[in-house]
């Protein structure tokens, strides 16, 4: 499985994270959180602290975030990140794993957790621990992608359907996590309050975009599920000729659940 304990994964978090399409991730994300000035959140896996720091801002002057991430890598950046921003009173940073939060019942106003329940092996028990922080009426937003919902234009349909779900096996606990998030909220005794989805659509081969940049990952994914090293070649030089307008085709379906306890 991926993971981000060192310092360059952070780097190139940090780089993935100021493009637009991720810029307009949180914003929808936020919208769909409506922090308010003197809340209290938590931000379970928040990796370099985009998101932390954003909240920060509207839960401010009163409130706090508070941002947790298995890796110290992430923490420090994010802490970095608050400080630069002057949120450093605002955002507190500490080491955790979304399955076993240290802080006591009724803690929070919202949990958000954005591509990080994917990673977690025990997910039904992450998602009770979130429960569990909430206070009365809070809300839990989680954003995470669904595999199935990836497409490349690509010259052999089947291979690439071949090599995204070499991906998803490769890389995450649970690939598929969105369409579990319903049944898990139910299980940790939170309602299901809205469901959308996040669309990352691209017309155009631009390697700052999340299609060109995902080309290499799966890749390695697939080689490493035993994909035929001539069939990755094959898949990948077809991919990064498509430079002519009207030639590039990538879509990826992430999903927003809510729920409220
Ligand atoms: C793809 S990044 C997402 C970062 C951030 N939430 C965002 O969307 O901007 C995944 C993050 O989840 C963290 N992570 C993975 N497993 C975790 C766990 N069990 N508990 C807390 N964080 C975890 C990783 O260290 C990494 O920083």
């Amino acid at each position: 499985m991926r993971t981000y304990d060192d310092a360059k994964a952070v780097a190139d978090l940090d780089r993935r994270y100021s493009t637009a399409q991720l810029v307009d991730q949180r914003r929808r994300v936020r919208e769909i959180i409506g922090a308010r000035t003197g809340e209290a959140g938590l931000d379970v896996g928040c990796g370099p602290g985009f998101l932390a720091c954003e909240l920060a801002a509207e839960v401010a002057p009163a409130g706090r975030i508070v941002a947790t991430d298995t890796s110290s890598h992430s923490v420090d950046a994010t802490a970095a990140r608050a400080e630069k921003r002057g949120l450093a009173g605002i955002v507190k940073v500490q080491v955790g794993d979304a399955a076993s939060l240290e802080f006591p019942d009724d803690t929070f106003d919202f949990v958000v957790g954005t591509q990080v329940y994917c990673y977690v092996s025990d997910v039904g028990r992450a998602i009770r621990e979130a429960a569990r922080v909430l206070r009365k009426g809070g809300r839990l937003v989680v954003l995470d992608t669904d595999w199935d919902y990836c497409a490349w234009r690509s010259s052999d349909a089947a291979l690439t359907r071949r090599m995204v779900a070499a991906r998803g096996a490769r890389q995450f606990a649970h690939p598929h996590l969105p369409r579990e998030l319903h049944g898990l909220f139910l299980g940790a005794g939170l309602t299901l309050a809205d469901a959308q989805v996040f669309s990352m659509i691209e017309t155009r081969y631009d390697p700052d975009l999340f299609g060109v940049e995902s080309i290499q990952g799966t890749c390695e994914a697939a080689l490493e599920d035993g994909v035929p090293a001539a069939d990755v070649a094959a898949w990948e030089q077809d991919l990064r000729a498509r430079h002519a307008d009207g030639e590039w085709f990538f879509c990826l379906n992430r999903f927003i659940f809510t729920a409220t306890k």
